[in-house]
């Protein structure tokens, strides 16, 4: 597995490889691996001849200073994990290479960023489409890995995709989870014993909430079972729990036809925030 740290080098690899008719699949991540990630690069190598993986700790998406410097880095745990997952080049750029000037182009995703992460993290979608925007111009993939553990994400990126005419496909994983539920995410390595135990409530409340919704109880209260659920723990200070319209991301507050929804939250466990979300098909309803 090669180390690239330039932008210019990672161009260099990506158009050789296009011209000698390589098919390019790109992971984009932040880093400190888990098995989610992991997931995603081997269905990148599945279907791809190389595989390039990108770690960075973008900067432009941190709306909160502290999540930004005590984010977990470990490059040289993760670059250990990647060869032997499928990964062909990792791509680890510093700021500076990213970023060599401060970006001034701002995105404006309207409804879908109104909502959910996006009210709740001034900033970070217009970050994450920034740098997601370099990784696809400097890698042009022919496919693109993302995990459905960031739903919004994935609606923010298919958008950006359509907007800006990336030709690339876009590939979507289902979330990785801990064998008690609880979701594989970078930040679970900040959590105390005790919040780590607490952790998998998130996704108890959401089950709680997909099994009252396939009884065909009312949104409302649904919604309200669900927070007095989550109420009970005092570990958890819950940010938001929104039942959706799994695409156009909007508040359902009524099951009147078959739809695809999705249950998502957000939630602090002392001063680890957490995300979390369940489909439900349009069928099971
Ligand atoms: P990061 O949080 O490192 O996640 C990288 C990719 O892994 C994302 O597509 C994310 O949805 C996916 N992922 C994370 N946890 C997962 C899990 N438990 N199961 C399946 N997939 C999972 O998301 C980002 O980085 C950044 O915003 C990025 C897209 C790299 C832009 O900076």
């Amino acid at each position: 597995m090669e180390i690239l740290q330039s932008a210019a080098a990672l161009q260099a690899q990506t158009e050789k490889w296009r011209r000698e008719g390589q098919r390019i699949g790109l992971v984009p991540t932040m880093g400190a691996l888990h098995d989610g990630h992991l997931r995603l690069v081997q269905a990148a190598a599945a279907e791809n001849d190389v595989v390039v993986v990108s770690i960075f700790v973008n900067p432009t998406q941190f709306n909160n200073p502290d999540d930004f410097r005590l984010y977990p880095r470990l490059p040289e745990a993760d670059a250990a994990l990647l060869g032997p997952a499928g990964c062909t080049a990792l791509f680890l750029p510093s700021v500076e290479e990213m970023y060599p000037e401060q970006s001034k182009l701002r995105f404006d995703f309207g409804s879908l960023e109104q909502v959910m992460e996006g009210a709740h993290r001034p900033g970070h979608f217009n970050g994450v489409a920034t740098v997601v925007s370099k990784l696809f111009h400097l890698s042009r993939p022919h496919r693109a890995y993302f995990g459905q553990k960031d739903l919004q994400q994935v609606a923010i990126i298919r958008q950006l995709v359509a907007d800006l005419s990336f030709d690339l496909e876009l590939i979507t994983f289902p979330t990785v989870r801990e064998a008690d539920g609880l979701a594989m995410s970078s930040r679970n390595r900040r959590l105390s014993v005790e919040a780590r135990k607490k952790a998998p409530q998130l996704y108890k409340a959401l089950q709680l909430g997909v099994r009252l919704l396939e009884e065909n109880r009312p949104v409302a209260s649904v919604k309200n079972e669900v927070l007095q659920f989550l109420a009970m723990e005092e570990a958890i200070t819950l940010e938001y729990f929104e039942i959706a319209d799994a695409r156009t991301l909007q508040t359902v507050e009524e099951l009147t036809q078959p739809q695809e929804v999705a249950l998502c939250i957000a939630a602090w466990l002392a001063e680890v925030r957490l995300i979390d979300n369940l489909l439900i098909s349009a069928k099971s309803l």
